[in-house]
């Protein structure tokens, strides 16, 4: 993983320099005295070049004055310079550096804070999953491991950066589990995974299928009859808001956030089956509940001052002789009798659950869930922003801000209330509700309004992350895969509302 370090700005002799250049703007500080130590040469160059400063330009000098290489790049306008930015800026370090060793960068002339969000950026988009490639050529390495960022206040850009580490460290986390087959990620092991949350101070909780058994989960249990695999929920409690001394009093925290996540290990659509083409999708279908897991991961590694509690449903949906079928009834967590007639859509019945057993047990200020829910809200939406459906304006809007400010961006979509069109296609003739309805038209808004039959009027926001959760393309602090969809947002969002 790259190693992001401050210190205090000076100009290097040796390695490779970055020099940050804002457009339009002179040369100044240690950039100045870099061109003074050329006799000119970067100004020269950046002339040469026709160098203005515009974000994503770049001019490269090689071997200059015992250097082994400047490499000057655009930070574009500085009126509006934010934090994203920088760490788009970042990305683009970690882009052009990736084949050498070790790098510097002269922020001095940026304040500390941006200088932390560079190293965020750079971080982030130098995050890779090389486990299973053992025939990786020498030049198909990523090489990058270490970047020193110059800055005029070390002390105050490594504070700037602690928390931000935090937050990368649960983004990798959530990437790595998302981006693990399913012969390995199944749900026990997914379970097992969520221990490492411990030593960060979470107290985490795993229950097994006999353990589901007994509370009655018929929903979440249907999905799994058909695998080999046992199903999994797991309970991840992150109690920061008496400050650090308080964490280990808490027993039970009251009026907590509550993130639920969709964790199904493989989809395969069990007897609804999927067709061939692209199924090997489906190993990401545990995004939701891969980004609870990173996103309390962080809350529990910055300390944040926050009781914030994270559930999980985990499960295989698979074909076989034991499978759920078209047309079987199960009775949920919450008493509600459900017509399952399409087992394709069961991330809904995992949520179902999950979500009213959050309520029973933690009677939280908000619930907020994160599933690949739904292939409409794709056709809907595309791969810019994640589905938003909310009972409450003001979440709503909250959440969509932490969305811009973290560049994971929400769209809202429409919520009716119970009785209303949307919600009546799930009116079943036999049991209290069916898991689908009124045909393809409208397929995110039926899934949302299904979950909104177990959640009783409570303050609620649900995030489909269908298209979000996996990108086929690069983007500035994400490389293609998995992208950690909803760490960073929700991370955003508990900084910004609950801890001040
Ligand atoms: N996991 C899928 C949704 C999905 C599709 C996620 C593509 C990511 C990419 C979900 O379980 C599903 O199969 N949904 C069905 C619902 C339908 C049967 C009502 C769908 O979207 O087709
Ligand atoms: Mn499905
Ligand atoms: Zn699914």
């Amino acid at each position: 993983m790259l190693d992001i370090a401050f210190a205090k700005a000076a100009l290097p002799k040796t390695g490779v320099v970055v020099v940050p250049l804002a457009e339009g703007a002179a040369l100044s500080g240690q950039a100045a005295a870099l061109d003074k130590l050329l006799s000119g040469g970067l100004t020269a160059a950046l002339q040469a070049a026709e160098f203005t400063g515009k974000k994503g330009q770049s001019v490269n000098l090689y071997g200059p004055a015992g250097l082994k290489r400047v490499l000057a790049i655009g930070l574009g306008k500085t009126e509006g310079f934010s934090p994203r930015l920088a760490e788009e800026f970042g990305g683009a370090v970690q882009v052009a550096l990736a084949k050498e060793a070790a790098a510097a960068v002269l922020a001095d002339t940026l304040d500390e804070k941006s200088a932390a969000h560079i190293g965020l950026g750079a971080r982030l988009r130098g995050y890779r999953f090389d486990k299973y490639r053992t025939t990786q050529k020498d030049d198909e390495k990523l090489k990058l491991a270490s970047l020193k960022i110059l800055v005029a206040d070390p002390a105050k850009a490594k504070a700037a950066y602690a928390p931000l580490q935090a937050v990368a460290e649960g983004v990798e986390l959530t990437r790595n589990l998302v981006t693990e087959p399913a012969n390995v990620l199944y749900p026990e092991e997914f379970a097992d995974r969520t221990e490492a949350l411990k030593k960060l101070g979470v107290k985490v909780e795993i229950f097994t299928k006999k353990d589901l058994e007994k509370l009655g989960f018929g929903s979440l249990l249907s999905v799994g009859l058909g695998t080999a695999r046992e199903s999994r929920m797991v309970v991840m409690q992150w109690l920061g808001a008496g400050g650090a001394k308080d964490e280990a009093k808490k027993k039970k925290p009251k009026a907590p956030i509550a993130f639920i996540g969709k964790g199904v290990t493989f989809d395969t659509g069990g007897i609804s089956i999927k067709p061939a083409a692209g199924m090997e999708d489906m190993k990401w279908d545990m995004a939701g509940a891969g980004a609870v897991t990173g996103l309390m991961a962080a809350l529990a590694g910055r300390k944040a001052k926050v009781d914030a509690v994270g559930l999980i449903g985990l499960v295989e949906n698979m074909p076989s002789g034991t499978a759920t079928r078209p047309g079987d009834v199960v009775t949920s967590y919450s008493g509600q009798t459900i017509e399952i007639l399409n087992t394709d859509a069961e991330g809904r019945l995992v949520l179902a659950d999950v979500l009213y057993y959050a309520q029973q047990r933690f009677s939280p200020k908000y619930m907020v869930d994160m599933a690949t829910l739904t292939g409409a809200i794709i056709v809907g939406l595309g791969h810019e922003y994640a589905g938003l459906f909310s009972n409450d304006d003001e979440l709503a809007d909250k959440l969509i801000a932490a969305g811009k400010a973290t560049g994971e961006g929400l769209w809202r979509m429409p919520l009716a209330p119970l009785g209303e069109s949307y919600d009546k296609n799930l009116n079943s003739p036999i049991a209290d509700v069916q898991n689908i309805g009124g045909g393809r038209a409208g397929g995110s808004i039926t899934a949302a309004q299904f979950l909104q039959r177990f959640v009783n009027g409570k303050p609620w926001a649900h995030l489909d992350i269908a298209g979000m959760a996996w990108a086929s393309k690069d983007a500035p602090t994400t490389p293609k895969g998995a992208t950690a969809f909803g760490v960073r947002l929700l991370d955003r969002w508990v900084a910004d509302n609950f801890e001040g």
